[in-house]
């Protein structure tokens, strides 16, 4: 079996221009910005247009234009897309074939959608890894693209407060360097469901009027139990691929935890070892994007000069499931 190595090319981010501000939601909610900014670390987040196009697939689109122009490659060089999001544009087709007509790709790629909420991107990355590393593919698209606000009850203080739209993308191929995916970790624990679910409108139980006069379509979060498999998680994870990759920690010089609540990723770098300055973090701007917080965080910390090429970097992710994985890797 052949053996490459995997290499990011490129990566590319975008959000939705409406800015939605914790004092913004002051005036629909009982609610404070200093109660959201102390307990989550979010100060703003960003709302797609539900007129005019600023969907999933518009978002990856503009993000992976960005990619591409990073890596100095062209669509019809992608072999294959991985669409990882919670929220696609439809049922049916997938986001990745209506992204692939987007980029106007000819080259038939390979299209498939990853449901693994939070933990999408990393799920991506690591499988975009075992087609590269086997030969099966040569370069893959991984996005993270989310519109989380169609899905949330923006009655509810509890979970509208923490989360938002927005979309990241990272570009892998062949290595012929030094950079590589150096080990991952993918897993999930299914008994953790009912923590974070929408269990009204699939096969189950599908969507009726009453459930929508009810309001009892949307996202339902046990957030205190989230809050704690999280960080036992995201921990245990990042030990596993840095022993893996026969590392220890203080080789690691970023970490690129999901961003769901700044606590969360303080605890974790604690329970690590790990200062937070190595940390990237920028929740504050945008909430919690599901599959696109690592992508975009990532991204920016590539764009910043903050991550440069030839220093270790760790993606880490939890999310409903209870889905979970981390990658280590060489950027
Ligand atoms: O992406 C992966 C999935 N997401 C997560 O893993 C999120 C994990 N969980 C969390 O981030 C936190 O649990 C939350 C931010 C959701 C909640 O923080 P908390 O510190 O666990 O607060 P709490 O739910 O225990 O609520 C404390 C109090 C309650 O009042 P009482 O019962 O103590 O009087 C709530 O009613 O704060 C009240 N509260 C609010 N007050 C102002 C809840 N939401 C709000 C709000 N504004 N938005």
């Amino acid at each position: 079996m052949s053996q490459y190595k995997t290499k990011v090319l490129g990566t590319g981010m975008c959000v939705p221009e409406r800015v939605v501000t914790n004092v913004d939601l002051e005036k629909t909610i009982e609610t404070n910005d200093q109660w959201i900014y102390e307990r989550t670390g979010i100060r703003e987040r960003r709302i797609c247009k539900t007129i005019g196009g600023e969907f999933p697939s518009d978002l990856a689109y503009s993000a992976t234009l960005q990619a591409l122009e990073a890596a100095n490659m062209q669509p019809n060089d992608i072999d294959m897309i991985l669409f990882a999001s919670v929220t696609p544009d439809m049922k049916l087709p997938n986001t990745a074939s209506i992204l692939q007509t987007k980029l106007g790709i000819e080259n038939q790629c390979a299209c498939l959608d990853i449901a693994a909420a939070c933990s999408g991107f990393v799920y991506g990355t690591n499988m975009a890894h075992a087609m590269i590393q086997t030969g099966m593919a040569k370069t893959v698209l991984v996005v993270g693209s989310e519109m989380l606000s169609q899905e949330i009850d923006w009655t509810d203080r509890r979970i509208c407060i923490l989360f938002g739209d927005g979309c990241g993308v990272a570009l892998y191929g062949r290595s012929e360097d030094n950079s590589a995916i150096l080990a991952t970790c993918l897993g999930a624990d299914g008994t953790g469901k009912e923590f974070f679910q929408q269990p009204v409108g699939g096969a189950v139980t599908p969507l009726t009027k009453e459930h929508i006069l009810n309001r009892e379509h949307f996202m339902q979060m046990k957030g205190t139990e989230m809050f704690k498999v999280a960080t036992r998680t995201l921990a245990k994870n990042a030990k596993k691929v840095i022993a893996d990759a026969g590392m220890s920690l203080s080789d690691v010089d970023w970490v690129i935890p999901h961003q769901a609540n700044y606590r969360i990723i303080e605890t974790t770098a604690k329970l690590l070892g790990i200062p937070m300055d190595q940390v990237v973090v920028n929740i504050d701007k945008y909430g919690n994007t599901s599959a696109a917080t690592v992508p975009m965080a990532f991204h920016e910390a590539v764009a910043d000069g903050r991550i440069k090429r030839g220093q270790i970097v760790l993606f880490d992710a939890f999310g409903a499931g209870l889905t979970h994985g981390a990658t280590l890797l060489r950027y």
